[in-house]
């Protein structure tokens, strides 16, 4: 810290580099570790149930976001430890805020960026996807990657990142379950007409009681069709699916395709 007026005073309290030692002994104290990070070496999650997560991931969707995101603002929802908005400082996005709803996360994020010389430029904060409104603020990438179906209330965020923080890119993900199939759908069908609910492609939800894959945290898990539908309705033109569970869409002006009074 720098007294002001006084140069000949000023003192420095460096912290002491990351060492390996250190690092293992922090990535520790931290865990457990859902991103599996490689941090100068150390693994934050070695066994993790899917090996590179979410670095295998990230690859198979990485070209279908703009290579250069000079400037962009970029908002993390469930940054979890960070990998997402690490990847999107290093495409040169200016301001990063990301969020999360557990604290625990958030901890392992700003060892994160502060271990990669990052923590003054990436902002992490509790916050929940329902609270998004507060944030005042709209962001012109928005991530919402793997936090869809860990929601009582899937429906709900989507409509709140579209009213409140989303000004141009959403970039989602989620778990899906069910056919792949797109069983295409009328606009109204006669209430006799019951065939069409049988259809594997057609939106479906899948509510998980209890837990799914040993995750009470697991609420709703869409089918394709549902991914693309709800996406649809909350005001998102899908641009591409460049992976299986991953949309780039554009937020699109006004309101979803009917009315939320009916809701
Ligand atoms: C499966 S992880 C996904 C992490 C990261 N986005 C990714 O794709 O690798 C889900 C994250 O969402 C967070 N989360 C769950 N519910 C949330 C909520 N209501 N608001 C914000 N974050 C939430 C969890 O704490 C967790 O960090």
């Amino acid at each position: 810290m720098s007294v002001a007026g006084s140069p000949s005073k000023t003192s420095t309290i460096a912290s002491p580099p990351w060492t390996r030692e250190r690092i293992e002994g922090r990535v520790h104290e931290l865990g457990p570790w859902f991103h599996n990070l490689d941090l100068q070496g150390v693994r934050t999650a070695p066994d993790h149930f899917l090996h590179d997560y979410p670095a295998a991931k990230w690859q198979a969707f990485a070209h279908a976001l703009p290579a250069d995101l000079q400037g962009a603002s970029v908002l993390d929802i469930g940054c979890n430890a960070g990998f997402y908005s690490l990847e999107m400082k290093r495409r040169g996005a200016g301001r990063i805020l990301g969020i999360d709803s557990d604290e625990h996360f958030l901890r392992q994020a700003r060892f994160v960026a502060e271990v990669n010389g990052m923590a003054d430029e990436i902002e992490v904060r509790k916050l929940s996807v329902y609270e998004v409104g507060s944030l005042l603020e709209r962001f012109d990438v928005v991530l919402f990657l793997g936090v869809f179906y860990h929601l009582r209330h899937p429906l709900l965020a989507l409509d709140l990142i579209h009213e409140h923080v989303a000004r141009d890119l959403l970039v989602f993900q989620s778990m899906q379950r069910g056919s792949t199939n797109i069983e295409p759908v009328k606009d109204n069908y006669d209430f006799w007409d019951k065939d069409v609910f049988d259809a594997p492609g057609y939106p479906r939800m899948h509510f998980v009681e209890r837990q799914y894959a040993g995750d009470e945290t697991n609420w709703w898990i869409p089918n394709r069709a549902c991914s693309e539908a709800m996406l649809r309705s909350a005001g998102f033109d899908i641009e591409s699916h460049p992976e299986e569970e991953v949309y780039i869409c554009r937020r699109r002006e006004g309101v979803p395709s009917r009315s939320l009074e009916n809701g």
